[in-house]
């Protein structure tokens, strides 16, 4: 007899960015004639490189002849692909400690950070950096570790709250607290909030010394423009033995349509199963790939190779420049208004608290019905996260500076 997975029915019925893009359209229905500015969720605006385009056209053609045609690829990646990472993201940022066994292509780091829940037993206790993106939480409940909700809180899940007093950065886990993987995203969504290397430094100390695991979640690293802020998590010694990192080209190349990332799951891992065996997880997560996922297209994986040349790290330069000149602009306009605004330094958004307060959900339709921006509600970022709402610096620069103005002149 068919039974379904019970965790289905603890989660709100959709996904946050599915909810928010449901009351747009429904706001539309009744409102056609308003031109809403979408400032949601973080999908880009800016069309693929031409670098990009470029190397797909090649691949497609590679791919229609029998001499050059790929069937299966390998499920971690082609290994051109993920040299070219270790080689430009790892050791010529004087990373040693990755090499390209360490590396899988992804379809994107959404999906990846889901499914490496499956490396864990349903015992282990998530913890999370909280506002967060709802991915570490809804898919740890899906799983079978949320326990049960009780005012915003999940009871198998550790909150490590993060506010506007403390610049949205959290403290460590209190002693006595459990946290077995821990979820840390830098530079933050939703609020923009990153992380010195001292402070980094402090995490990977906790999880060495508490055997946890940190799932270091680095998507907006592209976005770093102050010095001393750490990029990718193995910039802190002995990282590689304690954290995994995922990252995307979704925000840096306009892949967010293509679908392509990478996980960094290192060998030197060094944890261990309550029995004290050492867990190998590259292994696992090998087993996992080669049993669940069949890869990333050939097609995909030469355009973000296309990444690596010199006209491709120029557009993705340029991309940067462009979504953080947007960002930027939107900080200091909110700021203008009396909001109180944190991120849109080293982070494509902008999380702010209006000078009338209200809880998020309304300011969201206040948003919407007074400027025609729509916006992502803080709260469903976490119960921290009440209060406020993001806006996005990925919007084109003529629709960014529009909301600026509307912004502005209450219009
Ligand atoms: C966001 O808006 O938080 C992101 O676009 C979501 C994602 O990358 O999946």
């Amino acid at each position: 007899m068919f039974t379904a997975n019970q965790n289905f029915s603890k989660l709100p019925e959709s996904y946050l960015f599915s909810e928010v893009g449901r009351r747009i359209k429904e706001y539309k229905k009744t409102h056609p004639g308003d031109d809403v500015i979408r400032m949601d969720i973080g999908d880009v605006s800016l069309p693929l490189p031409a670098c990009v385009v470029k190397a797909m056209k090649h691949a497609a053609e590679e791919m229609g002849k029998s001499a050059s045609f790929h069937g299966y690829g390998p499920e971690q990646g082609y290994l051109f692909l993920r040299e070219l990472i270790v080689e430009n993201d790892y050791k010529n940022r004087g990373i040693s400690s990755i090499d390209a066994d360490d590396v899988f292509i992804s379809d994107g780091a959404k999906s990846d950070l889901a499914n490496l829940g499956d490396l864990f037993g349903v015992n282990i206790r998530p913890a999370v950096v909280t506002p967060a993106y709802p991915v570490y939480i809804d898919s740890n409940v899906l799983s079978g570790r949320g326990g049960t909700m009780s005012d915003g809180r999940w009871s198998g899940i550790t909150y490590l709250p993060a506010n506007s007093a403390s610049d949205f950065t959290p403290a460590l886990p209190a002693p006595g607290t459990r946290a077995d993987v821990i979820y840390l995203c830098y530079p933050n969504n939703p609020t923009g909030a990153v992380l010195t290397k001292e402070q980094l430094t402090e995490w990977v100390g906790y999880a060495k010394q508490n055997g946890s695991l940190i799932i270091y979640d680095s998507a907006y690293e592209a976005y770093i423009s102050s010095p001393d802020i750490p990029r990718s998590i193995y910039e802190i010694e002995e990282a590689e033995e304690v954290a995994i990192e995922v990252r995307s080209f979704s925000k840096t190349a306009g892949f967010t349509g293509v679908r392509c990332g990478y996980t960094v799951v290192p060998k030197s891992l060094k944890l261990t199963f309550v029995d004290g065996t050492l867990a190998n997880l590259n292994k696992m997560w090998l087993r996992r790939q080669t049993t669940k996922f069949n890869g990333v297209g050939y097609i995909v994986q030469k355009a973000a190779a296309s990444l690596y040349s010199e006209e491709g790290r120029k557009a993705i330069a340029e991309s940067v420049g462009y979504y953080m000149r947007n960002a930027k602009k939107l900080r200091s306009t909110l700021l203008e208004t009396g909001a109180e605004v944190f991120g849109g330094t080293d982070a494509p958004y902008v999380w702010f608290r209006p000078l009338e307060r209200g809880d998020s959900w309304t300011l969201f339709d206040h948003l919407l019905e007074q400027h025609r921006i729509s916006s992502t509600p803080g709260v469903g970022f976490g119960r921290e996260g009440e209060g406020w709402l993001r806006l996005t610096g990925f919007n084109t620069r003529e629709l960014t500076d529009e909301a600026c103005s509307r912004l502005i002149n209450n219009d």
